[in-house]
C-alpha cells in the first residue's frame, strides 16, 4: 500500500465537499477565494515556520500565496469578514505549533498539503482568479520526488488526520459564504 491509496476515502471526501464544485467553477467570486487563500496562508506559515524543515525550500508557499492575495485586492476591495481564519485553520495553526513532535508527523503534513498542491492543485490554478503563484513550483518532479522518497505508510493516521482539517475549512467556508441570504457577492470577472 501506499499513503495515496491508504488516505483514498480521505481524498474522495475532501473532493466530495460541496466547497470543491465552487472552487473549480471557474467562477468563483474573489471574496470567497480570497477568503480561502487568507486560510490556507495561516495553515502554511505555521508549518513553514515551525521548528521541523521542509524536504526542499522551493516547496515553500506562504509567500506564493501572500503574492496571490495582494493581486485579488488590487481587484477591487475585499469585506473584513473575507480576512478571517476559520475555527479549522486556528486549530490546525494550535496544532502545528503544540503537536508537532518529530519529523515523520511533521513530513505526513507536507505529504497532504505540498504534493496535493504539485498534484491536483494543477487542477484548481486553471480555475481561479489571478495567476495562482501558489501552485507554480519550479522543478515540480523533483520536489514530488523530494517528498515521496521521505514517505511511509506509518505516517497513515497524520496523514489522515490533516485530510480531517482541510475537509472541515471547505465545510466551514461553504457555510460562511453560501448557506447565508446576507453574504456580499463580488464576480471573479
Ligand atoms: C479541491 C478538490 C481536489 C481535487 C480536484 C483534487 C485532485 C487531485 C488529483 C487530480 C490528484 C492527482 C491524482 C493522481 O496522481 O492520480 C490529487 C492528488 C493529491 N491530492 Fe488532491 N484534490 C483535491 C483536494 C485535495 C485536498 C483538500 C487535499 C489535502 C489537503 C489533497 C491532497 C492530495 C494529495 C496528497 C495528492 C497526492 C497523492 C499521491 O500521489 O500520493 N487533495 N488530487
Amino acid at each position: 500500500m501506499s499513503l495515496k491509496e491508504l488516505t483514498k476515502e480521505q481524498h474522495t471526501n475532501a473532493e466530495r465537499q460541496k466547497f470543491v464544485p465552487i472552487l473549480m467553477s471557474g467562477e468563483i467570486e474573489v471574496n470567497v477565494y480570497f477568503h480561502y487563500l487568507v486560510n490556507q496562508h495561516a495553515c502554511y506559515s505555521a508549518l513553514e515556520t515551525c521548528q521541523f524543515n521542509l524536504p526542499d525550500d522551493r516547496l515553500k508557499r506562504a509567500s506564493a500565496i501572500g503574492k496571490d492575495t495582494e493581486e485579488l485586492k488590487l481587484m477591487g476591495p475585499i469585506p473584513n469578514t473575507c480576512y478571517n481564519l476559520e475555527p479549522s485553520t486556528k486549530k490546525y495553526v494550535k496544532y502545528v505549533k503544540n503537536k508537532i513532535k518529530d519529523e515523520d508527523q511533521f513530513l505526513a503534513h507536507v505529504y497532504v498539503r505540498y504534493l496535493g498542491d504539485l498534484r491536483g492543485g494543477q487542477m484548481i490554478a486553471k480555475k481561479v482568479p489571478g495567476k495562482g503563484h501558489y501552485y507554480q513550483f519550479e522543478e515540480p518532479k523533483e520536489l514530488a520526488e523530494s517528498i515521496y522518497s521521505k514517505l511511509h505508510d506509518s505516517m497513515v493516521d497524520e496523514a489522515r488526520l490533516v485530510f480531517d482539517f482541510a475537509t472541515d475549512l471547505f465545510k466551514e467556508l461553504y457555510e460562511r459564504h453560501f448557506s447565508n441570504p446576507k453574504r456580499v457577492r463580488r464576480k471573479s470577472t
